[in-house]
């Protein structure tokens, strides 16, 4: 399947099928892009949206965030667990007034760079903040790619990150940048799911490759051990 066919398959199936209506989306500024990110890093959707909605509420921008005490940071983060995510956020802010005229950088390695951001949380942030053409491999990702390429091998082996992350980046679109970080990660985590995907109502189905040869339970390969 090639690029333009890929990302527009995938967005018209957002827009039919996607979450629309998350509170990072509305409105869907650099900071509360970050702050979803890292929330939703370990924990799942339905979880995430009452602490980011009392977290926002308490701390809504970045300066917000940096100025707060530890304490205030570690009590509204308190029961979503990873508690190094919030110290890592709490010293990213930090580092971004000191270093970055208090905003978070529109750049991959000064991203990266701060705490608690991956390659892959940078891509969503600087693709849902800007729309800035940057691809995401988180698991959902790996698993459909892994799906519909028929990668095989565990999708966590370096040979195959590489190969992944090529294919992402391959498969960009030229417009829509954030609904196409968002439609990657509700196809995911909705449709093309770990465990009994709904390849029969999957806009994919012709172009799969481990649905064409029946292996859609053994791809992704598990890691090993
Ligand atoms: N997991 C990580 N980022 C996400 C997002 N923006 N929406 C849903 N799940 C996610
Ligand atoms: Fe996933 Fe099935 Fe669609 Fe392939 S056909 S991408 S395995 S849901």
């Amino acid at each position: 399947i090639d690029r333009t066919r890929y990302a527009s398959t995938l967005l018209s199936w957002f827009d039919v099928s996607g979450r629309h209506d998350l509170p990072w989306q509305h409105p869907r500024t650099p900071y509360r892009v970050w702050l979803s990110e890292i929330m939703l890093q370990q924990t799942q959707v339905r979880v995430v949206i009452p602490y980011f909605e009392r977290f926002v509420a308490a701390l809504p921008d970045l300066r917000a965030l940096a100025a707060a005490p530890e304490d205030e940071v570690m009590a509204l983060w308190s029961g979503l667990g990873y508690y190094a995510r919030a110290r890592n956020l709490h010293a990213a802010a930090k580092r971004c007034v000191d270093q970055h005229d208090g905003e978070l950088p529109r750049d991959l390695d000064a991203l990266m760079a701060l705490p608690g951001i991956g390659r892959s949380t940078a891509g969503a942030i600087l693709s849902q903040a800007w729309g800035d053409p940057q691809p995401i491999l988180d698991g959902n990702v790996k698993r459909v790619l892994s799906r519909v390429f028929g990668i095989e091998g565990w999708p966590g082996t370096p040979a195959n990150e590489k190969t992944l992350w090529a294919i992402a980046q391959s498969l960009l679109p030229t417009t829509r940048l954030a609904d196409y970080t968002q439609a990657q990660m509700d196809f995911g985590a909705t449709l093309c799911t770990r465990h009994d995907p709904a390849c029969v109502l999957c806009p994919l189905q012709r172009d799969c490759i481990a649905l064409r040869d029946g292996r859609t339970a053994e791809l992704p390969t598990p890691k090993p051990g």
